[in-house]
């Protein structure tokens, strides 16, 4: 196969790789989707080739046209891409070049390895930006989830054992926590996304006077004051690509903190918890039970955690033995990190619309938290507003605990002379530990699952995803 294409093969090749090889090297099928990114590479690349007077006016002017028109063919999915042109940067200047002549300077000082570079930082950029967007709309879900349910008390599990009461507001606060944490890691990772590698042409720039700082302005790569970020080092420039592994590297995260919403979510739904429902819509049915729902997308979101999480070891793998600099190896980078983007995109969107049209079932929610052993601990403190030292008060619950368990009691059943048989610090206000809105309300010390600092929590959130 492989027609001989001005841009692809160099005077250097008698004939075109064989069918296999032009199979096996080819990335068009995947990179096609920077094609917008190469383009803006470019018309920066030729507005700086222009200013120091490689191209003429006119020239760069045909070539910016002549690009654009590709992009609007592009867009109208008439543009024909040609796997012999193996990725998306040869098919375009090889197009452009077919139609403009002026498109063979295009490449004059520039190489394919620090234009892939540029292509990929620019492309992760937008898309940071945007997942940062869906991440925002994930909290919000969420928030609005617990706003709706400011006040319903649910116990809080260690080691999935009831432990001490929470509310459902303070159990879905602790996601938009980590999730804002997620947000904090994507922004300092664009600010390492957010440098520009052109000018490092192959590996050692270039003997034409490019202007590298102009070219950085043109595509944003600039700091919070405007000034231009450039790689300093051309070899680093164009055969690093930590920035898309810190990038997965904290999608990894985010999908291991959506996993674990996901598994909360899968075990709220079921008979046993039945504290939420879930609509229709984000569950499936059985091909052979009629009765099933299933939480199929909350499964499917703990299920996509391991591929984001193996992206980044292929990723690491990618890059751990590579010699400097540009290896052809590289060119795996892309499917790993589209992946990852599309995938942790679509988990936190469709999460979203989950939370959306997720319901909390007040009642049962309620009878689960009337489960007097959650306060055992309320008793004890109860002891120790009374002087006990706390291991004594620990010590005299344990043993109401057993007491209760061996008269066949919940433990705020037992009468004062039982609890004073254990501990003569019991009076007859010991009962009102077990007033479980009582119990929340002298939850008061930040981060506590106490209403008023929940609703604190709550109004600090609504005001800043507003
Ligand atoms: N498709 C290639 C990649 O993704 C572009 C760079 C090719 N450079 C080269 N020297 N063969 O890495």
């Amino acid at each position: 196969m492989s027609k001989r294409s001005p841009v692809s093969r160099s005077g250097r090749f008698a004939g075109g790789p064989s069918a296999d090889v032009a199979k096996f090297t080819e990335s068009i099928s995947f990179d096609w989707r920077l094609w917008r990114h190469d383009l803006l590479g470019s018309m920066a690349h030729a507005t700086m080739l222009q200013r120091i007077g490689i191209l003429t006016k006119s020239e760069q002017i045909a070539i910016i046209k002549g690009l654009e028109r590709i992009g609007q063919e592009i867009i109208r999915g008439e543009f024909r891409w040609k796997p012999e042109l193996e990725d998306v940067h040869m098919n375009i200047e090889a197009e452009l070049t077919r139609r403009v002549p002026a498109g063979a300077k295009l490449h004059t000082g520039r190489s394919r390895n620090d234009q892939v570079a540029l292509d990929l930082r620019l492309w992760l950029r937008d898309e940071i930006v945007e997942l940062a967007d869906e991440i925002r709309t994930l909290q919000k879900a969420l928030v609005d989830l617990g706003a709706r349910n400011a006040e319903v008390a649910i116990p809080g599990y260690t080691h999935l054992q009831r432990a001490q009461p929470v509310s459902v507001a303070h159990h879905l606060l602790a996601y938009v926590e980590m999730l804002e944490r997620d947000c904090q890691r994507f922004a300092e990772c664009f600010r390492r996304v957010n440098v520009c590698p052109l000018g490092n042409a192959a590996l050692a720039g270039s003997t034409l006077p490019l202007d590298r700082e102009l070219v950085a302005r043109l595509l944003g790569f600039v700091d919070a004051k405007g000034k231009p970020q450039l790689t300093q080092n051309s070899m680093d420039g164009v055969s690093d690509r930590d920035f898309a592994v810190e990038f997965c590297a904290a999608a990894a995260l985010l999908a291991a903190h959506l996993s674990r919403l996901a598994e909360d979510l899968i075990l709220w739904v079921t008979s046993e918890f039945n504290f939420i429902r879930i609509a229709d819509a984000y569950t499936t049915g059985s091909s052979l039970m009629p009765q099933k729902k299933n939480p199929d997308v909350a499964e499917l979101t703990r299920g996509k955690a391991g591929r984001v999480f193996g992206n980044l070891v292929a990723l690491l793998t990618l890059l751990k033995g590579l010699p400097m600099t540009y290896n052809r190896d590289l060119q795996e980078d892309k499917e790993r990190l589209f992946d990852t983007v599309d995938t942790v995109r679509a988990t936190v969107r469709l999460m979203a619309a989950m939370l959306n049209n997720t319901t909390v079932n007040a009642d049962r929610c309620a009878a689960a938290a009337s489960d007097p052993a959650l306060l055992a601990t309320d008793l004890a403190d109860y002891l120790v507003r009374k002087g006990a030292l706390f291991r004594q008060a620990h010590h005299a619950v344990g043993a109401v605990v057993a007491l209760a368990e061996k008269a066949g009691q919940p433990i705020n059943r037992l009468s004062v002379e039982e609890l004073q048989s254990i501990d003569k610090r019991f009076g007859s206000d010991a009962i009102n530990v077990f007033n479980l809105r009582r119990a929340m309300s002298s939850r008061t010390i930040i981060g506590s699952p106490g209403q008023r600092e929940v609703k604190k929590q709550l109004a600090r959130w609504l005001k800043r995803l507003r």
